[in-house]
């Protein structure tokens, strides 16, 4: 659990940019599933679905993140309101233009960005760390950017891009060192849609006599820009619990946590969950993951898989980021002969009970799909496969 929650202390959600995003071609909210069987393995009341798994022609959240981003960075440059520009006014105002867009990712921000300029008629580089698995390369270069690879890690790449970006190349990260970086934050603005659909959502179901909010959101965690969106849209009371997932080698927001300030770890390790292999919390994340979160738990990639697995079952093919989600929570709350009193403990813990609505954030769908292919073949559907796997909590 964290220790250093304070809901007192998280800022309010922004105005969310949905009238934007409704002004982009072919945007549709996605939908929230429900998910009945995993609901009864968890034994609480409703489980609920977030399936980002095809969002504007692309399997991730991130284009929601980097369309309201950039659009900001640009309406800021060409000294128009943001709120009162709409998608297709920039784009008339930036025709002939030879900007660029600049930015590091191991693929899914990496393909929005890509995406984003496309629309926008702008250049687009990406540098991708080494060990970025080949399928995610192409989906990038399929949308027209250039795509550099990086020797080192997402670390190493972010430092990379940062040498390389100019008047002309405008870098667009998504995490910062710097709390005081702006462009970060307007991407955890960017966000904000995704809540705010969840929320409609939620809102006709508490119309029709169900629960009004979700007792546990669970949040796939990288650099944080997702997670700190989280925070402000759920953290602001103590009622419900935001629970982050890192992988293993890569748990910088629970090693943060832990020591009070950000630290940062190796994140070395190849992990199929590539969105979330990232060191350090975001400097512009970080205040909204210490004040906003609940608590954070670390996996191993045959959680994620698992969880893939499970989702599979729930009739969604994901990625691993999103199958961490399912596998941390499975890990949690499954009560196997194994694991019966601590699932339960877990369970009260998380602050759940027979009738509590779950929320899992399924950010990707199958980016990799070779992967995908191993981890469905990779196993039963039982608790006790996993029983030996360590879960570290914090
Ligand atoms: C699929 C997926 N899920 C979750 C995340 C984590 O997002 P953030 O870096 O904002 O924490 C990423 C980041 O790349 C991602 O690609």
């Amino acid at each position: 659990m964290n220790p250093l929650r304070d809901h007192r202390a998280v800022p309010e959600p922004p105005r969310t940019p949905l009238a934007l995003h409704h002004g982009v071609p072919g945007f549709q909210p996605t939908a929230l599933r429900p998910a009945p069987e995993l609901a009864a393995r968890w034994g609480v009341g409703e489980v609920w679905l977030k399936d980002e798994t095809a969002r504007l022609g692309l399997p991730s959240f991130k284009i929601v993140g980097a369309l309201w981003a950039v659009h900001r960075l640009l309406c800021t440059r060409l000294r128009v309101s943001p709120e009162r520009t709409s998608y297709a006014e920039l784009r008339q105002r930036l025709a002939g233009s030879d900007l660029g867009l600049l930015t590091a990712s191991a693929g899914n921000w990496g393909r929005a960005v890509a995406s984003a300029a496309r629309w926008l008629g702008l250049r687009a580089t990406i540098l991708v760390p080494e060990a970025t698995a080949e399928p995610r390369i192409h989906a990038v270069r399929a949308e027209g950017a250039e795509v550099r690879v990086v020797s080192g890690n997402f670390d190493v790449s972010v430092a990379r891009a940062a040498e390389l970006a100019g008047e002309r190349d405008l870098l667009v990260a998504d995490a910062s060192e710097h709390p005081d970086d702006p462009f970060p934050g307007w991407v955890s603005e960017g966000y904000e849609t995704l809540f705010a659909e969840i929320d409609e959502k939620f809102a006709a179901s508490a119309e029709g006599g169900g629960d009004a909010e979700p007792d546990l959101v669970v949040v796939p965690v990288g650099a944080g820009a997702l997670a700190a969106a989280a925070a402000r849209h759920y953290g602001r009371t103590d009622s419900g619990t935001l629970l982050g997932v890192e992988p293993h080698e890569a748990a910088g927001a629970m090693a943060s946590v832990r020591a009070g300030h950000i630290v940062t770890v190796p994140a070395l390790t190849p992990t199929p969950m590539a969105g979330l292999n990232c060191g350090t919390p975001s400097a512009t994340a970080w205040p909204a993951l210490r004040d906003g979160f609940d608590a954070f738990c670390a996996i191993g990639d045959a959680r994620a898989e698992h969880g893939m697995r499970l989702l599979d079952r729930a009739g969604v093919a994901a990625g691993a980021c999103a199958g961490s989600v399912a596998g941390a929570v499975d890990g949690l709350l499954r009560p196997d002969a194994c694991a019966g009193e601590a699932a339960s403990a877990e369970a009260e813990r998380l602050g759940l009970h027979g009738g509590s609505s779950v929320v899992l954030l399924l950010t990707e769908g199958v980016t990799d799909p070779e992967h995908h292919a191993k981890a469905m073949a990779g196993g039963r559907l039982v608790g006790e496969e996993l029983a030996g796997e360590e879960l570290a909590g914090g």
